[in-house]
């Protein structure tokens, strides 16, 4: 492995700098400019993530040092080792309560029980101390200030608590972003840019009843924490992920995360997921020991789909927030060099869908790509300096969006009209001393670009150019028709091609609202064609088709 490192460097300098080989019109970044515009487009957004759920992008992941990061389980003291977090603590409080694990379960079915041994141990141990005594001070490694909250800790018993824990990166975490809605535990291709292509079918796939969390997700943290350690050089501290928000799995928790503090939540205040679906801690739906996937027990729960009454309100309250991006500079991304399946030439549509499928393409196809990911991790960092192409891609989408929508809405009865609108939308790229189509269309896809990345062969600045040259010539294409039906045409194809996820956006949402879409494992297949403002205290109508179908596996 090591002796390959080099090799690896050299495979990246030549795929990731993108060789001259690469450049013509027919090669795969032009071919899919569309859609590795809205790679980098949805990064780190809950809305386009939801609709482009099926990721095929890897990127580094910056999240620097000192942000707060939550983490739900039934266990009172810091967590050492690979766990979950969650960037906002109403995600993690869906997993703060207390451990369901069937009581006649046997030792030996597990990591997860003996993890859980482990505790059943220190809370013995606290046992100890005399009726009064105060818990054993806080760890070590606790910041100064007021100690966290133990004095309840013997009150409660595991089994009816949960709680609530607070960490703080101890150093800029280098993680891997996996796009999309990764954590999504579905059969619809969510899972395919880890299993597939990350773990290399790797996964064992066939349920162990406790020897990893549900739906492999324990196997997934730990070979992605193994990958770190014996591929990556411990280059990387864990994975980015995103579900009904975004979440980490770090590998070291111990090493990464200073606690700041561990509240028990309200004992009767456990939520989940949607009836029926209910995650365990490790993110998949909890099984009761006969196997059956149950609801939270007296959870008030709609009939199959939306999570139950106030807390759900304040879980997609806080999810729905970060929509437009995780804010705060919480996470930055390397967009000047990151690793996508649609760089390359593959077949990713395969069935007419619309989204893509790894689990579709040939395996030995995608090798290369998983030797280009290893390759871009030891030879980049997310901390180095890159140009934020997200925000390149928002000048353009708030420009055109409502702009080509409004083109392609059928609202123009004549072509005179239509035309003048072009025409304005376009004047600040005409000569009118000198009419140039093709000098006026290159003048409008650069309008955004910065001046040194419009001839750039980095990945992004490729795609986000053909995109915006695409948007400007078409309006030209558009002008040049003299008739209505074939020029609202082409803006409807083009509008098609885009795919922009901001046409789907809810309009004028009520306070008590929030617009809805499907996020696993809620949604229906409406939601998914038409998002609707819906009460944020009841988001999901449990009467329509399902989005997601069967649970993974
Ligand atoms: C974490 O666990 C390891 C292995 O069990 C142990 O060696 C280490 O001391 C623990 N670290 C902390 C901070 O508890
Ligand atoms: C895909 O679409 C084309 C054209 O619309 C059609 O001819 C073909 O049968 C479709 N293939 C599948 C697998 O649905
Ligand atoms: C993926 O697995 C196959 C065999 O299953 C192996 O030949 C290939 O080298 C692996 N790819 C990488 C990048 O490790
Ligand atoms: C410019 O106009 C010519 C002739 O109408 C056409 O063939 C060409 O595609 C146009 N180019 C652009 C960029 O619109």
């Amino acid at each position: 492995m090591r002796s390959s490192q080099s090799l690896l460097a050299i495979c990246s300098l030549l795929s990731l700098s993108g060789g001259s080989a690469a450049s013509s019109d027919s090669d795969a970044v032009i071919q899919n400019a569309n859609h590795i515009f809205n790679v980098i487009h949805d990064s780190m957004r809950q809305w386009g993530s939801s609709l482009h759920h099926n990721g095929v992008s890897f990127f580094l992941a910056n999240v620097p040092a000192g942000t707060q990061l939550y983490h739900g389980t039934s266990k009172s003291t810091p967590v050492n080792g690979t766990e979950w977090l969650a960037f906002e603590p109403e995600h993690a409080m869906v997993f703060a309560r207390p451990h369901m694990a069937p009581p006649n379960r046997r030792p030996e079915d597990g990591r997860d029980e003996d993890i859980d041994r482990g505790h059943h141990e220190e809370l013995r141990r606290r046992q100890h101390h005399g009726p009064g005594d105060r818990p054993p001070g806080p760890p070590p490694h606790f910041p100064p200030g007021p100690p966290p909250p133990f004095e309840d800790f013997e009150v409660f018993e595991e089994k009816e608590a949960g709680y609530l824990h607070t960490y703080a990166a101890a150093k800029d975490l280098r993680l891997v972003y996996i796009d999309g809605m990764s954590a999504a535990k579905t059969k619809k291709g969510t899972l395919d840019s880890q299993d597939v292509l990350m773990f290399n079918n790797t996964l064992d796939d066939t349920p162990k009843e406790g020897e990893r969390g549900p739906m492999g997700e324990f196997e997934r943290a730990t070979k992605a924490c193994e990958m770190s350690e014996n591929e990556w050089g411990g280059r990387i501290d864990g994975v980015i992920r995103m579900e009904a928000g975004f979440e980490v799995i770090l590998c070291a928790f111990e090493r990464d995360l200073t606690p700041v503090r561990i509240i028990q939540v309200k004992p009767d205040s456990r939520e989940g997921g949607p009836k029926g679906r209910m995650h365990d801690r490790t993110g998949g739906p909890r099984k009761d020991d006969d196997g059956k996937r149950r609801g939270p027990p007296g959870g008030p729960g709609g009939p199959g789909g939306g999570p139950p009454g106030m807390n759900s309100a304040r879980w997609m309250r806080a999810v729905t927030a970060r929509y437009g991006g995780i804010g705060g500079d919480r996470v930055s991304l390397n967009y000047d060099h990151f690793v996508t399946a649609f760089a390359y030439d593959l077949d990713l549509f395969q069935d007419n869908s619309s989204l893509p499928r790894l689990g579709q393409v040939p395996d030995a196809e995608l090798d290369v790509v998983r030797r280009d990911l290893n390759a871009l991790i030891l030879a980049h960092g997310a901390g180095e300096t890159s140009r934020n192409w997200q925000a390149i891609t928002d000048m353009i989408v708030k420009r055109y969006s409502d702009e080509l929508s409004y083109l392609a809405s059928g609202e123009f009865t004549d072509i005179q009209s239509l035309h003048q609108h072009i025409e304005t939308t376009l004047s600040p790229f005409i000569d009118y001393s000198e009419r140039d189509n093709s000098s006026e269309a290159e003048r409008c896809a650069t309008q955004f670009l910065p001046l040194a990345t419009q001839d750039s062969q980095v990945l992004a600045a490729r795609a986000v150019h053909r995109v915006a040259h695409h948007v400007c010539s078409t309006l030209l294409e558009a002008w040049a028709e003299e008739d209505l039906e074939f020029a609202v045409q082409k803006v409807q194809a083009l509008v098609d091609y885009l795919d922009w996820t901001s046409w789907k956006e809810c309009r004028g949402c009520a306070d008590h609202e929030i617009c809805v879409v499907p996020i696993w494992p809620m949604g229906s297949v409406a939601d998914y064609e038409k998002p609707t403002c819906r009460e944020a205290s009841r988001p999901y109508d449990d009467n329509g088709e399902s989005y997601w179908g069967g649970i993974h596996p």
